[in-house]
């Protein structure tokens, strides 16, 4: 694997478990430092123990970062480990599907606090602690449920839409600082936090329906926003990649 993030410094929110365990490993195996985020101390001190037994550089970064003042918290911890913060993967979330009569106030402030405002704070903590003159990329995670929508979903689709306004906006503001931002569309993958909706005949529906004949995996996530985060994406700005194995625009 190429080195080509050799001593950049990240931070990948959520990074305990999922797509953003699977960033953190491929953001490693191309060089760079990671700040692993999660809530719960052994989640995060597990991911940062596997990143390490991968031959990659991790650290800790325990943090609710569904708050201002959490992901400036973690923001900050990341920026001094090394005294650089480079790239920052905004991952984490909390999901539930619910029908447009079931919809609750908690369940709607906390898609929002975490999917949707940690997003805009997390933008903006780090624009506070990229270098001027090395700029830096974001990368935010959306979802093809932004772009497509399906019943029980409404909030969900929401907030990932409003992800990619939020992205072509910042994008729009921080491109003469040279800070990128980008979004990736995952469709559906296995996950720890997609295990307790998975349905066998939805995913065989879904499989047939996609043209490369199977569901993605974390890794192919991972490596649709390592590309973002690295110089390979260095004209890519305000994008956002679909990684869906194609079912999203094709109907076969
Ligand atoms: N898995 C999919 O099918 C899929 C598809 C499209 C988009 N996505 C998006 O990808 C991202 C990751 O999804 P996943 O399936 O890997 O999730 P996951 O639930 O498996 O992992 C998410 C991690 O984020 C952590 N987290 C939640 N709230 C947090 C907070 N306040 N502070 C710090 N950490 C917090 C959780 O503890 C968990 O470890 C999400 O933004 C999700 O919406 C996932």
């Amino acid at each position: 694997m190429q080195q080509d993030l050799l001593g950049r410094v990240a931070l990948v929110t959520g990074a305990g478990a999922g797509i953003g365990r699977a960033t953190a490993h491929s953001l490693a195996a191309r060089g760079a430092i990671i700040g692993i985020n999660d809530l719960k101390q052994e989640l995060v001190d597990a991911a940062v123990a596997q990143v390490i037994a991968a031959g990659g550089k991790a650290f800790p970064v325990v943090q609710n970062v569904a708050t201002r003042d959490g992901i400036y918290d973690a923001v900050r911890q990341t920026a001094g480990y090394a005294e650089r913060f480079d790239i920052l993967v905004n991952n984490a979330a909390w999901v539930r599907y619910q029908s447009v009569p079931d919809i609750q106030p908690e369940t709607l402030d906390r898609m929002l606090d975490i999917g949707f405002k940690a997003v805009i704070w997390g933008i903006q903590a780090a624009a506070e602690v990229m270098s001027a003159e090395r700029g830096g990329a974001i990368v935010n995670v959306a979802s093809t449920a932004a772009l497509k929508s399906a019943p029980n979903s409404m909030v969900y689709s929401g907030v990932k839409a409003g992800i990619l306004g939020i992205t072509r906006a910042a994008a729009a503001e921080l491109g003469g600082r040279n800070i990128r931002v980008n979004a990736v569309c995952p469709s559906a993958v296995p996950t720890e936090g997609t295990q307790r909706n998975r349905n066998v005949e939805r995913d065989a529906r879904r499989v047939a329906s996609t043209p490369m004949g199977r569901l993605g995996t974390v890794d192919d996530i991972a490596s649709g926003i390592a590309f973002l985060a690295s110089d390979d994406a260095r004209f890519i700005t305000a994008q956002a990649l679909v990684v869906d194995g194609g079912i999203t625009f094709t109907t076969l």
